[in-house]
């Protein structure tokens, strides 16, 4: 299945599945004119995820976008398509390998059903959620609950969350120093860090109240890396990335400015703005980051990639120069975004920290050159909950 005849059958699920949740407000799913709706768009999902482990759909400024390309529907298929998923507060779904009739059947009646609770993610299905302040569609709408003891429950299970970053960030500290000191890199360390970060996340918890702040110049690297890779796990999560997909794209995003442990010192910690020769070498972290991980075991491929590409923009600029029309991997369009975003939000010893608003600003500026659009959009939207 090459990539054209990929998105030709992804478009068909969509559609037959918009038919089969359309029709089955007025017929049970097993009726005539919903079954073979739901047989077909089984049928093309199953085809897709045995090439691919997931297949995801998102939702972004009102298109239907999968890995990077806009899903163009036949008729109005799509404009409907896009109506029930914002009617249901919903942003993406993903289709997991092993997907099951039954699951997509659940999932059509919870499109199509006025009851918020009917509509869930499943083992192989998962439904991915912003839910804007004041926005429509809550999953717990209706449900009467303890606001005061669920808030205090949050807030609780954030602090734990940053208590452990704490005890993270002095893994990530022992392990800098130690391949600073010519040791291989324990990839356990890494491991661990992500999958606590992974079992302790909550979709509620607003990316920001999870960054670490750098109390001490030296500790910039490793509590930025910490940081991006928080943020870059949020936007992985509420985009519909879960399990293994996950997992490796923590992994990519704590070890993407790993190069920087190769450049000097003098010039990653100078305590004032590089000069063009020295900015030069910072340069270098990426390809060096890169071969640094190739020579390494058990390294995804992912953060090979995103050590590389992290610094290459949207627009195929940046760093390093890679001849022809290059477009990042869509996590390292992530990762671009975490780690724009870390680097203004931090002081540094030559500048203040910038305010909220300012990054904000220069990041909406930075749609379509630096950044995704549909990505730093969604970004936005993520960290102004
Ligand atoms: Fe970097
Ligand atoms: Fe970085």
């Amino acid at each position: 299945m090459d990539q054209q005849e990929y998105f030709d059958k992804l478009a068909q699920a969509v559609s037959q599945l918009t038919a089969a949740i359309t029709n089955v407000s007025l017929y049970p799913p097993t009726h005539p004119r919903v079954a073979p709706y739901i047989d077909r768009t089984h049928e093309s999902l199953t085809d897709m995820l045995e090439i691919t482990p997931q297949v995801m759909v998102l939702l972004i400024d009102d298109e239907l976008v999968s890995s990077n390309r806009k899903i163009v529907l036949p008729g109005s298929a799509g404009q409907v398509f896009v109506k029930i998923l914002k009617k249901k507060g919903v942003e993406s779904i993903s289709f997991i390998t092993g997907l099951p009739r039954s699951h997509l059947e659940d999932l059509i009646q919870g499109l199509a059903s006025t009851d918020a609770k009917a509509l869930r993610s499943t083992s192989c299905i998962k439904l991915g959620k912003v839910e804007v302040a004041g926005g429509a569609a809550k999953e717990d709408e209706g449900v009467e609950e303890d606001e005061a003891l669920r808030k205090k429950t949050l807030d609780e299970e954030i602090r734990e969350f940053n208590d452990y970053r704490e005890h993270g960030l002095s893994s990530m500290r022992d392990m800098y120093n130690a391949i600073k000191q010519g040791e291989r890199m324990d990839i356990k360390v890494i491991h661990s860090i992500v999958g606590e970060f992974v079992r302790r996340f909550r979709r509620e918890m607003n990316p920001l109240s999870l960054l670490g702040q750098i109390k001490n110049h030296d500790e910039y690297t490793f509590v930025h890396v910490t940081n991006v890779a928080l943020l870059v796990m949020c936007q992985a999560e509420a985009l519909g990335f879960s399990g293994a997909n996950l997992h490796d794209i923590g992994v990519a995003a704590l070890l993407h400015d790993v190069g920087k442990l190769i450049i000097p010192e003098t010039i990653v910690a100078k305590p004032s703005s590089l000069t063009v020769e020295e900015r030069e070498v910072m340069e270098q972290h990426a390809t060096l980051g890169a071969q640094y991980l190739i020579s390494q075991k058990e390294i995804p491929s992912l953060a090979l990639l995103a050590a590389l590409e992290h610094h290459i923009k949207f627009d195929g600029t940046g760093y390093p120069a890679i001849p022809g029309k290059w477009r990042p991997h869509i996590v390292c369009q992530l990762i671009t975004i975490g780690d724009v975003f870390d680097a203004m939000r931090s002081r540094r010893p030559y500048r203040d920290a910038m305010p909220m608003p300012e990054i904000v600003n220069i990041m909406r500026k930075s749609s379509g050159s630096v950044f995704n659009p549909m990505l730093v959009d969604f970004f936005l939207r993520l960290i102004e909950r």
